[in-house]
């Protein structure tokens, strides 16, 4: 575990990323790693976020697999969220307000007049506490993180833990609780690696095969703000109910997948999760299965990476990674038809993701 001061240069350039009222005495990012055989998975307490996750292929080669930075220092004014958490509630927000109990809430607009991702300091920008890191048969390592009430204009304290913990060979969990401590408030927390099962650095992933458990998408407006609408996939370039390759239909697309769908209703087998998608690439032979207890993914072929130089020198461009995000419906909070993110105090919110590789 290699431990950088971060908190030194915080003071010296970036005033603003750091809120030092509610700051702990010492916050230390750092870089931890979990590990079983030649199974590894990087994390920094820097927005919980993902920095690498490494395994073979079907030649034994090992490659890394998920986009991203050598060190935590570019994580800081990154807009692409390679690998964090994101909340306190995930995708876009209309217009940055939302109205809860008769009073309206104005957050923090970061992407036009839209919030993305929590806002300007979502959790993917703030320092977490490692609260626990244990080796052994299941490695895991848990991060909480205390959220204030108006940060980003959200209202309530919110209690923040994420778990991520190797449950078997070359499987990988991820919990993420919160809990509402003092008021009402919507949460919708989001992982978003970005994939790429050939390696980070193999090009794109259009020749990878999809497969989606979901006969139903939330179409979007050109803000990507969801109509409101539920439609069938039937049809449309967003039929991936069987296996077909990312870039068959891609060009039909304004600029790629990027995209919320509502996963089917089915038995859930695993831990109370179910099969959300099935992710698989020809060139390495590794393949994704996904699980999870959420009610919507959303399909992201990195559509907006441009000339970002992250891992070893390596430029990421449009569709060098996708992002499989489980997650509640974009824009929940101002759609009454969809499942409500609405947590109140003392209850717990929780999301469950089982990611299962094979080669
Ligand atoms: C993962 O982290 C460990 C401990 O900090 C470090 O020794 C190792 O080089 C890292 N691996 C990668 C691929 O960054
Ligand atoms: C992040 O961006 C700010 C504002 O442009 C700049 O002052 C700061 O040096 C940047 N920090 C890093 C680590 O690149
Ligand atoms: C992947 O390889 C298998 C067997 O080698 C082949 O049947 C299949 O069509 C390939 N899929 C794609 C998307 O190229």
């Amino acid at each position: 575990m290699a431990k950088i001061p971060l908190l030194f240069c915080f003071f010296l350039s970036s005033f603003a990323l750091v809120d030092f009222s509610t700051a702990a005495p010492k916050k230390f990012v750092g870089v931890y790693e979990i590990k079983k055989g030649d199974f590894s998975v990087n994390i920094t307490n820097w927005g919980a976020t993902v920095i690498s996750v490494i395994l073979p292929d079907s030649k034994g080669h090992l490659a890394d697999i998920a986009l991203g930075f050598d060190s935590v220092i570019p994580y800081i004014n990154d807009t692409t969220y390679f690998g964090a958490i994101v909340g306190r509630v995930a995708n876009r927000i209309a217009g940055a307000r939302f109205k809860l109990n008769g009073k309206e809430y104005k957050l923090v607009a970061n992407d036009g007049k839209n919030m993305l991702h929590g806002g300007h300091r979502g959790f993917s920008k703030v320092i977490w506490s490692v609260k626990e890191q244990k080796a052994g048969k299941f490695p895991y390592i848990t991060f909480t993180y205390r959220s204030f009430d108006g940060e980003q204009g959200f209202p309530g304290n919110l209690a923040v833990a994420v778990t991520y913990k190797i449950t078997g060979d070359y499987e990988l969990s991820v919990t993420m609780t919160a809990k509402a401590l003092n008021k009402p408030t919507p949460v919708n927390l989001a992982q978003h690696t970005y994939w790429n099962l050939a390696g980070h650095n193999s090009g794109d992933i259009l020749s990878n095969t999809l497969q989606l458990f979901a006969s139903h998408y939330t179409p979007v407006d050109s803000g990507l703000i969801p109509t409101g609408k539920i439609l069938s996939v039937e049809q449309t370039p967003y039929d991936f109910l069987r296996p077909y390759k990312i870039g068959s239909r891609i060009d039909k697309l304004p600029t790629g997948y990027d995209i919320n769908y509502v996963l089917d209703v089915s038995h859930p087998d695993h831990h109370g999760m179910k099969k959300t998608a099935m992710v698989k690439d020809n060139k390495s032979g590794r393949s994704m299965e996904l699980w999870s207890n959420q009610p919507g993914v959303q399909f992201y072929t990195g559509n907006f990476l441009k000339d970002v130089v992250g891992k070893g020198g390596y430029v990421y461009g449009p569709h060098d990674g996708l992002c499989l995000e489980t997650q509640g419906f974009p824009d929940s909070v101002n759609h009454p038809n969809f499942p409500s993110q609405i947590v109140n105090p003392g209850k717990v919110y929780r999301h469950d993701m089982l990611f299962k590789f094979s080669f």
